[in-house]
Protein backbone atom coordinates (compact mmCIF):
# COMPACT_ATOMS: atom_id res chain seq x y z
CA UNK A 1 0.00 0.00 0.00
CA UNK A 2 1.44 3.47 -1.25
CA UNK A 3 0.20 6.60 0.68
CA UNK A 4 0.66 10.17 -1.13
CA UNK A 5 -0.23 12.79 0.45
CA UNK A 6 -1.86 15.80 -0.97
CA UNK A 7 -2.09 19.28 0.16
CA UNK A 8 -5.28 19.79 -0.12
CA UNK A 9 -8.97 18.47 -1.76
CA UNK A 10 -7.92 20.28 -4.88
CA UNK A 11 -4.10 18.78 -5.27
CA UNK A 12 -5.75 15.41 -4.02
CA UNK A 13 -8.23 15.82 -7.33
CA UNK A 14 -5.46 16.29 -9.36
CA UNK A 15 -3.37 13.98 -7.83
CA UNK A 16 -6.25 11.42 -8.14
CA UNK A 17 -7.31 11.89 -11.91
CA UNK A 18 -3.78 11.75 -13.47
CA UNK A 19 -3.82 8.19 -11.82
CA UNK A 20 -7.26 7.35 -13.38
CA UNK A 21 -5.88 9.24 -16.70
CA UNK A 22 -2.76 7.07 -16.92
CA UNK A 23 -4.76 3.91 -16.39
CA UNK A 24 -6.62 4.96 -19.37
CA UNK A 25 -3.78 5.76 -21.82
CA UNK A 26 -2.54 2.54 -20.88
CA UNK A 27 -5.11 0.39 -21.77
CA UNK A 28 -7.72 2.10 -22.97
CA UNK A 29 -10.58 -0.22 -22.74
CA UNK A 30 -9.94 -0.20 -18.99
CA UNK A 31 -12.19 -1.47 -16.76
CA UNK A 32 -13.30 1.41 -14.08
CA UNK A 33 -14.60 0.73 -10.14
CA UNK A 34 -16.14 3.70 -9.49
CA UNK A 35 -17.80 5.57 -6.70
CA UNK A 36 -20.14 8.28 -5.25
CA UNK A 37 -20.29 10.54 -2.52
CA UNK A 38 -18.43 14.16 -2.16
CA UNK A 39 -15.18 13.19 -2.45
CA UNK A 40 -14.54 11.93 -6.14
CA UNK A 41 -16.63 14.92 -7.52
CA UNK A 42 -13.05 17.16 -7.96
CA UNK A 43 -11.83 13.54 -9.55
CA UNK A 44 -14.54 13.61 -11.74
CA UNK A 45 -14.38 17.16 -12.72
CA UNK A 46 -10.71 17.03 -13.47
CA UNK A 47 -10.85 13.72 -16.01
CA UNK A 48 -13.75 15.90 -17.78
CA UNK A 49 -11.06 19.02 -17.82
CA UNK A 50 -8.92 16.50 -19.69
CA UNK A 51 -11.54 15.07 -21.75
CA UNK A 52 -12.14 18.51 -23.09
CA UNK A 53 -8.69 19.07 -23.41
CA UNK A 54 -8.25 16.48 -25.77
CA UNK A 55 -6.19 14.35 -23.65
CA UNK A 56 -8.44 11.38 -22.99
CA UNK A 57 -10.53 9.48 -24.80
CA UNK A 58 -13.67 7.47 -22.75
CA UNK A 59 -15.02 5.67 -25.89
CA UNK A 60 -13.69 2.46 -25.00
CA UNK A 61 -13.41 2.16 -21.11
CA UNK A 62 -16.10 0.18 -19.27
CA UNK A 63 -17.33 1.18 -15.65
CA UNK A 64 -18.93 -0.63 -12.91
CA UNK A 65 -20.01 1.46 -9.42
CA UNK A 66 -19.55 0.43 -6.50
CA UNK A 67 -23.28 0.54 -4.71
CA UNK A 68 -26.72 1.77 -5.45
CA UNK A 69 -29.89 2.20 -3.38
CA UNK A 70 -32.37 -0.24 -3.78
CA UNK A 71 -35.72 1.12 -4.78
CA UNK A 72 -34.41 3.87 -6.59
CA UNK A 73 -34.41 4.30 -10.35
CA UNK A 74 -31.68 5.50 -12.40
CA UNK A 75 -33.49 8.52 -12.96
CA UNK A 76 -33.99 9.66 -9.54
CA UNK A 77 -31.96 12.12 -8.25
CA UNK A 78 -30.77 10.37 -4.98
CA UNK A 79 -29.97 7.31 -6.71
CA UNK A 80 -26.16 7.05 -7.62
CA UNK A 81 -26.72 6.24 -11.15
CA UNK A 82 -28.08 9.61 -11.68
CA UNK A 83 -25.14 11.36 -9.72
CA UNK A 84 -22.90 9.00 -11.70
CA UNK A 85 -24.07 10.35 -14.88
CA UNK A 86 -24.46 13.83 -13.96
CA UNK A 87 -20.99 14.11 -12.23
CA UNK A 88 -19.55 12.18 -15.19
CA UNK A 89 -20.97 10.11 -17.77
CA UNK A 90 -22.71 13.25 -19.31
CA UNK A 91 -19.64 15.49 -19.87
CA UNK A 92 -17.22 12.71 -21.80
CA UNK A 93 -17.21 10.69 -24.39
CA UNK A 94 -18.14 7.11 -22.54
CA UNK A 95 -20.51 4.51 -24.12
CA UNK A 96 -23.28 4.38 -21.40
CA UNK A 97 -23.93 1.18 -22.16
CA UNK A 98 -20.60 0.33 -20.85
CA UNK A 99 -21.25 1.80 -17.75
CA UNK A 100 -23.02 -0.47 -14.76
CA UNK A 101 -24.58 0.03 -11.45
CA UNK A 102 -26.32 -2.05 -9.28
CA UNK A 103 -29.89 -2.45 -10.76
CA UNK A 104 -31.80 -0.55 -7.76
CA UNK A 105 -34.89 -1.95 -9.25
CA UNK A 106 -34.32 -5.65 -8.97
CA UNK A 107 -36.80 -6.53 -5.99
CA UNK A 108 -35.19 -10.35 -5.77
CA UNK A 109 -31.71 -8.71 -3.53
CA UNK A 110 -30.08 -12.56 -4.46
CA UNK A 111 -30.50 -11.82 -8.25
CA UNK A 112 -29.74 -8.00 -8.40
CA UNK A 113 -26.67 -9.24 -6.20
CA UNK A 114 -25.70 -12.61 -8.80
CA UNK A 115 -26.00 -10.48 -11.40
CA UNK A 116 -23.64 -7.66 -10.30
CA UNK A 117 -21.16 -10.51 -9.66
CA UNK A 118 -21.74 -11.56 -12.90
CA UNK A 119 -21.90 -8.05 -15.02
CA UNK A 120 -18.24 -7.70 -13.28
CA UNK A 121 -16.58 -10.99 -14.30
CA UNK A 122 -18.09 -10.18 -17.95
CA UNK A 123 -16.08 -7.08 -17.73
CA UNK A 124 -12.97 -9.25 -16.95
CA UNK A 125 -12.94 -7.65 -13.25
CA UNK A 126 -11.81 -4.02 -12.47
CA UNK A 127 -8.60 -2.63 -13.30
CA UNK A 128 -8.76 0.27 -11.10
CA UNK A 129 -11.10 0.98 -8.33
CA UNK A 130 -11.57 4.14 -6.91
CA UNK A 131 -13.09 4.55 -3.27
CA UNK A 132 -14.20 7.07 -0.93
CA UNK A 133 -13.91 6.24 2.79
CA UNK A 134 -16.75 6.92 5.48
CA UNK A 135 -16.02 8.44 8.89
CA UNK A 136 -16.30 4.78 10.35
CA UNK A 137 -14.07 3.04 7.74
CA UNK A 138 -16.61 1.87 5.62
CA UNK A 139 -16.15 1.17 1.73
CA UNK A 140 -19.05 1.04 -0.59
CA UNK A 141 -21.52 0.09 2.12
CA UNK A 142 -19.53 -2.04 3.47
CA UNK A 143 -20.11 -1.24 7.40
CA UNK A 144 -17.83 -2.13 10.26
CA UNK A 145 -18.69 -6.03 11.14
CA UNK A 146 -17.50 -9.29 12.57
CA UNK A 147 -16.28 -10.29 8.89
CA UNK A 148 -15.68 -9.22 5.11
CA UNK A 149 -18.48 -9.68 2.60
CA UNK A 150 -16.68 -11.54 -0.07
CA UNK A 151 -19.36 -10.65 -2.99
CA UNK A 152 -22.26 -7.60 -4.30
CA UNK A 153 -24.52 -7.80 -1.34
CA UNK A 154 -27.67 -6.39 0.05
CA UNK A 155 -27.01 -4.24 3.27
CA UNK A 156 -30.00 -3.03 5.62
CA UNK A 157 -29.40 1.07 6.34
CA UNK A 158 -29.16 2.15 9.98
CA UNK A 159 -31.48 4.76 11.71
CA UNK A 160 -28.83 7.40 11.46
CA UNK A 161 -27.70 7.20 7.65
CA UNK A 162 -31.93 7.36 6.59
CA UNK A 163 -32.51 9.85 8.65
CA UNK A 164 -29.48 11.94 7.51
CA UNK A 165 -31.16 11.04 3.73
CA UNK A 166 -34.17 11.98 4.83
CA UNK A 167 -33.61 15.57 3.73
CA UNK A 168 -33.75 14.72 0.05
CA UNK A 169 -36.93 12.67 0.03
CA UNK A 170 -40.69 14.11 0.15
CA UNK A 171 -40.94 11.97 3.38
CA UNK A 172 -38.63 9.79 5.39
CA UNK A 173 -41.05 6.58 4.13
CA UNK A 174 -39.83 7.34 0.72
CA UNK A 175 -35.84 6.64 1.94
CA UNK A 176 -34.41 3.59 0.88
CA UNK A 177 -34.01 0.80 3.76
CA UNK A 178 -31.38 -1.57 1.56
CA UNK A 179 -28.80 -0.38 -0.82
CA UNK A 180 -26.63 -3.36 -3.35
CA UNK A 181 -22.91 -2.97 -2.73
CA UNK A 182 -20.05 -4.41 -3.77
CA UNK A 183 -18.28 -6.77 -1.24
CA UNK A 184 -14.96 -6.39 -0.02
CA UNK A 185 -13.91 -9.18 -2.27
CA UNK A 186 -14.84 -7.67 -5.37
CA UNK A 187 -13.16 -4.57 -4.07
CA UNK A 188 -9.43 -6.42 -3.40
CA UNK A 189 -10.04 -8.55 -6.34
CA UNK A 190 -9.25 -5.16 -8.20
CA UNK A 191 -6.11 -4.48 -9.84
CA UNK A 192 -5.42 -1.33 -8.64
CA UNK A 193 -7.56 0.40 -5.39
CA UNK A 194 -6.94 3.48 -5.10
CA UNK A 195 -9.00 5.67 -1.95
CA UNK A 196 -9.28 9.17 -2.01
CA UNK A 197 -9.46 11.21 1.53
CA UNK A 198 -10.14 14.91 2.41
CA UNK A 199 -11.04 16.25 5.12
CA UNK A 200 -10.08 16.67 9.26
CA UNK A 201 -13.11 14.45 9.25
CA UNK A 202 -11.84 11.39 7.67
CA UNK A 203 -8.47 11.75 9.95
CA UNK A 204 -9.50 9.03 12.38
CA UNK A 205 -11.05 6.53 9.78
CA UNK A 206 -7.54 7.31 7.88
CA UNK A 207 -5.15 6.59 10.87
CA UNK A 208 -7.85 3.50 12.49
CA UNK A 209 -7.58 2.06 8.54
CA UNK A 210 -3.86 2.28 7.07
CA UNK A 211 -1.98 2.49 10.66
CA UNK A 212 -3.85 0.04 12.29
CA UNK A 213 -4.71 -3.50 12.53
CA UNK A 214 -6.90 -5.41 9.65
CA UNK A 215 -10.00 -5.72 11.12
CA UNK A 216 -13.49 -6.16 9.64
CA UNK A 217 -14.19 -3.29 12.49
CA UNK A 218 -12.80 -0.98 10.01
CA UNK A 219 -13.68 -2.33 6.81
CA UNK A 220 -10.91 -0.19 4.57
CA UNK A 221 -7.81 -1.37 7.04
CA UNK A 222 -8.02 -5.05 4.32
CA UNK A 223 -5.85 -2.18 1.84
CA UNK A 224 -3.46 -3.06 3.43
CA UNK A 225 -3.18 -6.34 2.25
CA UNK A 226 -3.88 -5.57 -1.24
CA UNK A 227 -0.52 -5.69 -3.49
CA UNK A 228 -1.03 -2.23 -5.43
CA UNK A 229 -3.29 -0.20 -3.74
CA UNK A 230 -2.78 3.88 -3.54
CA UNK A 231 -4.17 6.07 -0.74
CA UNK A 232 -4.46 9.79 -1.80
CA UNK A 233 -5.28 11.73 1.49
CA UNK A 234 -4.51 15.44 2.57
CA UNK A 235 -2.87 17.12 4.78
CA UNK A 236 -6.24 17.24 7.39
CA UNK A 237 -6.85 13.59 6.53
CA UNK A 238 -3.54 12.47 7.68
CA UNK A 239 -3.63 14.80 10.88
CA UNK A 240 -4.52 12.01 13.48
CA UNK A 241 -1.67 9.62 11.77
CA UNK A 242 1.39 12.60 11.72
CA UNK A 243 0.00 13.54 15.58
CA UNK A 244 0.41 10.35 16.34
CA UNK A 245 3.66 9.93 14.57
CA UNK A 246 3.12 7.09 12.56
CA UNK A 247 3.07 9.10 9.43
C1 LIG B 1 -19.81 5.82 -2.45
C2 LIG B 1 -19.57 4.94 -1.32
C3 LIG B 1 -19.22 5.42 0.07
C4 LIG B 1 -18.45 6.75 0.13
C5 LIG B 1 -18.18 7.14 1.57
C6 LIG B 1 -17.52 8.51 1.68
O1 LIG B 1 -20.13 5.09 -3.61
O2 LIG B 1 -19.68 3.79 -1.51
O3 LIG B 1 -18.48 4.42 0.72
O4 LIG B 1 -17.26 6.64 -0.58
O5 LIG B 1 -19.37 7.17 2.31
O6 LIG B 1 -18.41 9.48 1.24
P1 LIG B 1 -17.96 10.99 1.05
O7 LIG B 1 -16.97 11.02 -0.09
O8 LIG B 1 -19.25 11.71 0.68
O9 LIG B 1 -17.37 11.45 2.33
Amino acid sequence: MRIIEAKNYEDMSKKAAEIIAAQILLKPDAVLGLATGSTPVGTYQNLIKKYEAGELDFSQVSSVNLDEYKGLSGDHDQSYRYFMNENLFNHVNIDKSRTSVPNGLEEDAAKACADYDAVIAAAGGVDLQLLGIGGNGHIGFNEPAEEFKVGTHCVKLTESTIEANARFFASIDDVPKYAYTMGIGNIMAAKTVLLVASGKNKAQAVYDSFFGPVTPHVQASILQLHKDAIVIADEDALSLAREKGVY
